[in-house]
């Protein structure tokens, strides 16, 4: 048995999302909209599981099954908790919502509002470790700020003395307002039966008539409990969406972090302002990204790789030292080694093994090329299978769809499909078969065959001088050259 006192605290944590946000003028709820490619929301959940808290609470109220059926699609059913607050009645009153859901708990809850995605995990982190080590019923996060605005102040007993309380910036006197720098982030960890105890003792007696988390300290603090503060040196913390303009700059602040952890793990990036790597996306070692490439959804890139200019590579995987500019990869995987672009679509469901070159505007839809299959100009293959080391020519197209359903083609290993041919599915074209140029081919063809499927060529000698000839004496003129 482990010895019970170096076990740590169990922890939960307790988002407060139940709050409406007008100014964001949407229809989808604040917390929903993604920053970097995930939900406000979601950042804030991730970074709680990063910092060890495997209990999370959501206090939801306005669009709440829709705030909540979006976390089930995110995280998957049954790894949140939620808590239901149907009227907004402030932040303790939003809290207080999540007692019966910590019944029989004790230990640390981590309170934190739900609107703020660059609060770190290590930030989170370092409250939690402060917490511990001084023993604190209350701790909260606050941030020195040069203009507190309208942030709630801490109030201390002296300059750094110890904390009492919170005032609201509505509720402050002018002097709290001028003199005051210290603000509260509106990130906690609490002891949870002292906390849930102290919200009952809540009276709405403020300027606004809500019922304050804030006043909580204050209420500790005069019950004779240790009430401690964190000061944080990354002041983003606090930054909260409120508007898109803010959700701009937060994205922003957000693109340049992800942007930075790639670069210190050992990614190049020539140019991080026009840059987008998406939270969640991995990129390997000594991969260079190159201007106006985009990494999102569940992307993982392998090492050696140059992407870009213009790479826009989606819910793809993406093997070791592939090359690949200009061009949109969407819900694929690219093998090892591939050269992809420019100018080149690989869409939903298709699969480049290893070695696969694909140039100029060809579209690669819901299909599969073996090892060093090419493909390098003005092609589409759409629902096909193609073996090893097939050369498809310039201009060549599967004819997948006949107006009703999608058909297949087989193009088997070390094949030539001859330049300008047209495969009309379900077709299949037998390993080494060749396809003469232009042909539009519609049976089978067998292994090692040539299959030509067009017209022969006609000569007819001395045609255009003839021609000439008829010309001029139609208009009376001499003959052309
Ligand atoms: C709060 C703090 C303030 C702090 C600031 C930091 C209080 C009283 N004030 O102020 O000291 O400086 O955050 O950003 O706590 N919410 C609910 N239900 C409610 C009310 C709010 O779920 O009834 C949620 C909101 O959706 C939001 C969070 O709680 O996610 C904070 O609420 P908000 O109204 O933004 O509080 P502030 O006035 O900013
Ligand atoms: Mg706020």
């Amino acid at each position: 048995m482990p010895d019970a006192a170096v076990l740590p605290p169990s922890l939960a944590a307790v988002v407060l999302a139940a709050g409406k946000s007008t100014r964001m003028r949407s229809r989808l709820p604040k917390v929903l909209h993604p920053v970097c490619g995930r939900p406000i929301l979601a950042h804030i959940l991730h970074a709680l599981t990063d910092a060890g808290v495997e209990r999370r609470i959501a206090v939801i109220g306005h669009e709440a099954e829709t705030v909540r059926a979006a976390m089930e699609t995110y995280f998957g059913a049954g790894q949140l908790e939620y808590a239901y607050q149907t009227e907004q009645k402030g932040t303790g009153h939003a809290v207080r919502m999540a007692e019966s859901a910590l019944a029989g708990f004790t230990g640390t809850v981590l309170v934190l509002a739900g609107d703020t995605p660059l609060l770190s995990a290590d930030v989170l982190k370092t409250l939690l470790a402060e917490h511990a080590s001084t023993g604190a019923t209350a701790t909260v996060l606050t941030a020195v700020l040069p203009d507190a605005g309208a942030y709630g102040r801490i109030i201390r007993d002296g300059k750094d003395g110890p904390v009492l309380g919170i005032v609201e910036a509505k509720d402050a006197t002018l002097e709290q307002k001028r003199d005051i720098r210290e603000i509260n982030t509106g990130v906690f960890a609490f002891d949870a039966a002292a906390l849930f105890t102290a919200l009952r003792d809540l009276q709405p007696n403020n300027a606004q008539g809500e019922f304050y988390l804030t006043d909580v300290l204050g209420l500790l603090h005069d019950v004779g409990r240790t009430v401690g503060a964190v000061k944080s040196t990354d002041t983003d913390v606090i930054l909260g969406v409120n508007t898109r303009v803010e959700l701009a700059e937060i994205g922003a602040k957000m693109r340049a972090r992800i942007l930075r952890d790639l670069m210190l793990s050992g990614v190049t990036v020539e140019d991080p302002a026009n840059t987008y790597v998406e939270a969640g996306v991995t990129v390997g070692q000594d991969t260079t990204l190159l201007p106006l490439t985009r990494l999102a959804g569940k992307t993982t890139v392998g090492a050696g790789c140059v992407l870009g200019p213009n790479a826009n590579i989606t819910n793809s995987v993406v093997g070791d030292n592939v090359k690949a500019r200009a061009c949109f990869i969407e819900s694929a995987t690219v093998g090892d080694g591939c050269k992809i672009g420019p100018f080149a679509h690989i869409r939903p469901g298709s699969r480049l093994e290893e070695g696969v070159r694909i140039g100029n505007f060809v579209e690669i839809n819901r299909s599969t090329l073996g090892e060093k299959v090419a493909a390098g100009h003005l092609t589409y293959i759409g629902d096909a299978t193609v073996g090893a080391g097939t050369n498809i020519g310039a201009g060549t197209i599967t004819c997948n769809y006949d107006g009703y359903a999608k058909h297949k083609t087989v193009i088997g290993e070390n094949a030539f499909i001859g330049t300008h041919s047209t495969l009309v599915a379900p077709v299949t074209v037998g390993d080494r078969a060749f396809v003469a140029a232009a042909s539009a081919i519609t049976e089978d063809v067998p292994p090692d065959a040539l299959a030509v499927a067009r017209e022969r060529q006609v000569i007819k000698p001395d045609w255009a001088q003839r021609r000439r000839a008829e010309k001029a004496i139609q208009s009376g003129s001499e003959p052309k050259p």
